[in-house]
């Protein structure tokens, strides 16, 4: 399996600093910069759009790695990919047509990713494993940060791992990772893991120690 990334989620970051604190990921050693995209509609909470994602790209080389918990989302993708996206993730429960909106993606020359909520089944990537370079499992009802990670979602990681075989893509976990779940999460499977309050626990001077040991 391939080595092991950390996403911190800015959605913990100091919003009123996020350009410092995209810094500081990157000097901490973040792998990926998680961007939790929320329009109040797919989630109950508002965090930010295109625009301020697109005004903290210059201060890291790190992928951004853009989550969007937005629906419908089709009209939201070429501001995000123009805005400097690396992979975008689009839920499969927040659009109709979850292949038009993969090809959308695509097209403009991102790597495109699937999320899934605890509910929805692994069944719901069948049809798309050909097509996409990253898949999520969400361990959390998606829209804060702070939540407690769900064991039952373990298993689903373990089967998308299955299904995945040889092919070049990235499992990634989102929600209530921290040092304990994220050795059952890599167990399991994943080499993505996002991690928002576990990684700012302490403050920016913790930042390094934090990622190191979620790598474990
Ligand atoms: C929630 C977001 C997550 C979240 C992670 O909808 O997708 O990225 O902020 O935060 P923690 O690590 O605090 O669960
Ligand atoms: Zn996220």
């Amino acid at each position: 399996m391939s080595k092991i990334l950390i996403a911190p989620s800015i959605l913990s970051a100091d919003f009123a600093n996020l350009g410092r604190d995209i810094q500081a990921l990157d000097a901490a050693g973040a792998d990926w910069m998680h961007i939790d995209v929320m329009d109040g509609h797919f989630v109950p909470n508002i965090s930010f759009g295109a625009a301020i994602m697109g005004s903290i790209r210059d201060y890291t080389d790190k992928p951004f790695d853009v989550h969007l918990m937005i629906s419908p989302v089709d009209d939201y993708i070429e501001a995000f990919a123009k805005a400097g996206a690396n992979y975008i993730t689009v839920h499969a429960e927040a659009t109709t047509h979850l292949d038009r909106t993969i090809q959308l993606i695509k097209s403009f020359g991102v790597k495109a990713g699937v999320a899934l909520n605890p509910t929805t089944p692994v069944s719901a990537l069948e049809y798309l494993m050909d097509e996409i370079e990253l898949i999520l499992v969400m361990s959390i009802n998606p829209g804060f940060g702070g939540q407690k990670f769900m064991p039952a979602q373990l298993a689903k990681m373990s089967q998308i791992r299955k299904m995945i075989g040889e092919r070049n893509i990235r499992l990634e976990v989102d929600g209530g990772v921290n040092a304990e779940t994220a050795k059952l999460c890599i167990e399991a499977g994943a080499d993505v893991l996002v991690a928002g309050t576990a990684v700012f626990k302490g403050g920016n001077q913790k930042l390094a120690e934090n990622i190191a040991t979620l790598r474990g």
